[in-house]
């Protein structure tokens, strides 16, 4: 165990415990290794690339790179148990004891700002890639299942109250295209860490010498150096862009839970929940609790909360680097493994939900969600709409008194209502047609859903 800092003059200096619980960032920053790794290569080839360091040197330090990536655990548990504060010195400490002299070089024209600020670009740009191929299942998952129920009729709701009919494979289109927006914002944000290298700017400042910055960014995948030094080790918005999709995504992922949740519940009783994916009680025999659910919609709060964090800790800081900026990884990093959690849960607890169409049609039947269409139906005659809407709220008003539903009224009801209702009225406002008839673009009918449900895949397809 080492107690002496890299940045320390001498070996007399002996940090403290508290110092050291304050301070030391190894314990969560060593997954940022294979990427601190990956960048110290890029800077020690363009050191040699541009004579400041020698072939032999850095031919040296590289394969010495080299061994350690190949290494894997091993090196993980050695850079671990290094004491180093960070990854960063832990890496270039390994380095020394591995190679001597040669070693001492790397962090030649390097600063540590720089390194963590691009470590943690290409860490980030690589946990959103895998964030997003999981919401890409979701939305296949979502799509597959809306496609077979086009035409499934079940209430559709505003306020939670019965409002107009739609169909199941309606309702999972519009999630699955919430989750598209969040798929799409996600390959933003993943190319906004890959847009500026920080790596080069040193402490803020710059190098008195002559590197190649466009080199190590090109090696490395970033569209550019960042423009200013300062501006590489200071600017963590990336990760904010970053935290910011998590969180519409944990939003949405917790909306969609909060149906869930509702449609188990005996009112609702849309839904079955697979008995793997859903929970008993200690204590009442018959209960099948919504847990995944639930603990999906809860957890959003902590990637929520993981965003605020990185807000809070970044406002008020001056230009450039604050030891500060360390409190952005233990945030991100609880954010993308809860999101990564709330991901793998939801998938198989929708893939294995069954769902009860005929509590959806029954549902479908209550709650004169067909009063629209019967007003559409005299608007069509040439009856002014509001005058239509008075005319069949009162009808609905006074036949919801006997629970009389609006297809089962006899058409001299109707004719009392109005003369210019005939038979046809009795087809017109049956459920499913009025859900087919919503035929305008991005509205329920089959033939629309079918429609949008195409588009997104082939979106997803060519992305
Ligand atoms: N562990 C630090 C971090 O995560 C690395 C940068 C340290 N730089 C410094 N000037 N102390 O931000």
């Amino acid at each position: 165990m080492n107690n002496t800092p890299l940045w320390a003059k001498n070996s007399d200096v002996v940090i403290p415990d508290e110092v050291k619980a304050v301070n030391n960032s190894l314990p969560f920053d060593y997954v940022l290794l294979p990427y601190d790794l990956k960048a110290s290569i890029a800077h020690v080839r363009m050191l040699e690339s541009c004579n400041i360091l020698t072939r032999e040197t850095s031919d040296r330090i590289i394969n010495t790179l080299n061994d350690m990536v190949k290494e894997g655990d091993e090196l993980l548990n050695k850079i671990l148990s290094s004491g180093e504060e960070d990854v960063h010195s832990a890496i270039e400490a390994e380095l020394i004891k591995r190679i001597g002299e040669d070693g001492k070089k790397v962090h030649t024209a390097r600063s540590r700002n720089d390194q963590v600020a691009t470590a943690f670009r290409l860490l980030v740009a690589d946990y959103i890639a895998s964030i997003s191929d999981k919401v890409a299942l979701f939305i296949k998952a979502l799509s597959d299942t809306a496609y077979k129920h086009t035409e499934t009729v079940m209430p559709g709701y505003t306020h939670l109250q019965h409002a107009q009919c739609v169909s199941l494979g309606y309702y999972l289109t519009t999630y699955a295209y919430m989750f598209y927006a969040d798929y799409k914002a996600l390959k933003k944000a993943e190319k906004s860490c890959m847009e500026y290298l920080p790596l080069g700017s040193l402490a803020f400042a710059g190098t008195s010498f002559k590197t190649d910055r466009n080199m190590m960014a090109k090696e490395l995948g970033f569209n550019a150096p960042s423009p200013t030094a300062s501006y590489g080790v200071s600017d963590r918005d990336f990760l904010l862009e970053t935290l910011h999709c998590l969180s519409v995504l944990a939003l949405h992922l917790s909306r969609i839970s909060e149906e869930f949740i509702l449609w188990s519940s005996n009112e609702f009783g849309f839904i079955n929940m697979d008995k793997r994916y859903s929970t008993g009680s200690s204590i009442m025999p018959q209960k099948k609790n919504p847990d995944i659910p639930e603990l999906i919609r809860g957890k959003s709060a902590r990637v929520f909360s993981a965003y605020s964090r990185v807000w809070i800790a970044l406002k008020a800081l001056p230009l450039s680097y604050n030891k500060d900026m360390q409190e952005d990884k233990e945030a991100f990093f609880d954010a993308f493994e809860t999101t990564t959690i709330m991901l793998d849960a939801i998938i198989p607890f929708f893939s294995t939900l069954t769902f009860n169409t005929k509590r959806m049609e029954e549902e479908s039947k209550k709650g004169y969600m067909n009063a629209t269409d019967a007003a559409d139906y005299l608007v069509k005659k040439g009856v002014p709409f509001r005058t239509a809407y008075r005319i069949v709220g009162t009808l609905v008003e006074n036949i919801s008194k006997s629970g009389v539903a609006l297809e089962d009224l006899s058409l001299s009801e109707y004719k009392k209502a109005s003369p210019l209702f005939d038979e046809d009225i009795v087809e017109f406002v049956k459920e499913i047609n009025c859900m087919e008839r919503r035929s305008s673009y991005g509205g329920c009918a089959s033939s629309e859903v079918k429609a949008r449900l195409d588009d997104l895949l082939n979106a997803l397809r060519t992305e």
